[in-house]
């Protein structure tokens, strides 16, 4: 892109400021600026600007008034049967490809580095990734498949991610399957609707949010590459929920048989206040509402016998077909506004770190995409069993919860094929428990895989060296 180029689409866009530095900046400084206005999302641009010039539509954006509990499906002893069936097929037959969302920066947990490289394993220190690619490998030998693992990063993080899985040796999985791929950025904005440079020659750009895949997905080839791999349905996941359980093929059938374009896993809320979004129904269609943009009153409602009216929770578990996620590339998401502290360049070309929010940031979430689904489903799961994510460094939902829930599912697996679990007088566990997904990714297989008088007399981890 040359500077005449740039100026005319800046000027398009009422953001002629972008260059006013443009004098004193040396060669590598043009060259620099030019290639973030060239890879700058225009038609998002256009669209913040119209929200941020509109407060009766940046209102609209957030606010969610008239809005209903959404149905949920809960399968029955038996129900599982056919959907199993229906997914293990999927499977077998090559068509399920993975997703991970991996972009994110981890601030709550106080963890420098990408999360996913975070050692969670209660005993090996196993990495989330290593859990998740794991189970991977545990699904291509259980179903003599090939099952892509797409992974989306960030800038920030990319180079980390695939360093990572590359010293690991990809966790056993051969690499021509796992897939990186970096999401896309946008700038952030003062309230008159200029984006915000950080210093003379640079914008500011953050993350675009999880629904940026669906550009990233189109603009790397991923899409392409899922088209060509065969592949229909795509399971997508989040980096900090070790207990997931990938590609499950309950769920994944459930989603064939119901002609669902997206589906959703839900549970019921622990308490009103976490942070989890929750599913309703909006002018008769699905959708999720982020827990930040529930009013008080809406989280605390209750019903006349004591219920949550908003119980079921989405932990962003999904299935998407990919034909749904190729029409949404072009449907593009809606942008959630968030106030924030945005480092600026002030007159002088000083770079200044403001001490309370000053701009607004954008992101988009992939859950946005439901109403828009023909045929969509949620499913009710047992949150023991699938949900103990890592956020924070302590308390609720931090590594020491998120371990204990782990041990505790390996333990359940243990006693059903008859071995005695050591607990003190409390019930709690007297030692560390672990199983590698690919020597057991259940309670049946954990049962036929252990020798015969298997015994628990410490720690145990089975299925690594
Ligand atoms: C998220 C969901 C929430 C859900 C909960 C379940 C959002 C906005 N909210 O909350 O509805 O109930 O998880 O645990 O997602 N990520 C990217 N790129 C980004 C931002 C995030 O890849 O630009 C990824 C992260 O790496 C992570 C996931 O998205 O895997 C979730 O991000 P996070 O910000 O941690 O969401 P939560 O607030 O925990």
């Amino acid at each position: 892109m040359t500077y005449e180029q740039a100026r005319e689409v800046l000027q398009r866009l009422g953001q002629e400021h972008v260059l006013r530095f443009w004098s004193q900046l040396d060669q590598g400084g043009r060259a620099g600026l030019l290639k973030q206005i060239e890879e700058l999302d225009l038609r998002t641009i256009e669209r913040i600007r119209t929200l941020l010039g509109s407060p009766a539509a940046r209102e609209d954006a957030t606010a969610h008034k008239d809005i209903q509990p959404a149905p949920v499906v809960s399968l029955r002893g038996g129900e599982e049967r056919e959907p199993r069936r229906i997914g293990e097929q999927a499977l077998r037959e090559g068509k399920v490809g993975i997703l991970l969302v991996a972009g994110g920066q981890g601030t709550r947990l106080g963890y420098d580095g990408p999360k996913g490289t975070y050692a969670l394993g209660p005993v090996s220190g196993a990495s989330l990734f290593e859990i998740h690619a794991r189970k991977i490998l545990a699904l291509e030998k259980a179903y003599s498949a090939k099952v892509p693992f797409y992974i989306m990063t960030s800038e920030g993080n990319d180079a980390d991610t695939r360093r990572f899985f590359q010293s690991c040796g990809y966790f056993g999985l051969d690499p021509e399957r796992v897939k990186f791929f970096v999401q896309g950025t946008l700038p952030a904005f003062w309230p008159d609707g200029r984006m915000v440079l950080e210093s003379p020659g640079r914008l500011f750009l953050a993350p675009d949010g999880h629904g940026g895949i669906l550009t990233a997905l189109d603009r790397t080839g991923m899409l392409a590459d899922m088209e060509r791999r065969g592949l229909t349905t795509l399971f997508y996941f989040q980096v900090d929920n070790p207990m997931v359980e990938i590609a499950d093929p309950v769920f994944i059938g459930c989603h064939l048989k119901h002609g669902a374009e997206m589906s959703l896993k839900v549970c019921a809320k622990r308490d009103p206040a976490e942070g989890l979004g929750v599913v309703v129904l909006r002018e008769g269609r699905q959708a999720v509402v982020e827990y930040t943009e529930l009013t008080d009153a809406q989280k605390q409602a209750r019903r006349p016998d004591g219920e949550l009216p908003f119980k079921f929770g989405s932990v962003a578990i999904h299935v998407f077909s990919l034909a749904f996620l190729r029409q949404e590339v072009a449907a593009g998401l809606p942008l959630h506004p968030a106030h924030k502290k945005v480092p600026y360049c002030d007159e002088s070309g000083t770079t200044c770190k403001p001490d309370k929010s000053n701009a607004c940031k954008f992101e988009k979430f992939i859950f946005d995409a439901l109403p828009d689904a023909s045929a969509a489903l949620l499913l009710e799961f047992a949150r023991e069993e699938e949900f103990a994510p890592v956020k924070n460094a302590e308390g609720e939902d931090s590594p020491a919860t998120s371990r204990m829930a782990m041990m505790e599912k390996f333990a359940r697996w243990f006693a059903a094929a008859g071995v005695r679990v050591p607990r003190d007088d409390a019930g709690r566990l007297t030692c560390r428990i672990e199983v590698d997904p690919v020597y057991a990714h259940s309670a049946e297989t954990l049962q036929a895989r252990l020798p015969a008088g298997f015994r628990i007399d410490g720690d145990v981890l089975l299925g690594k060296a």
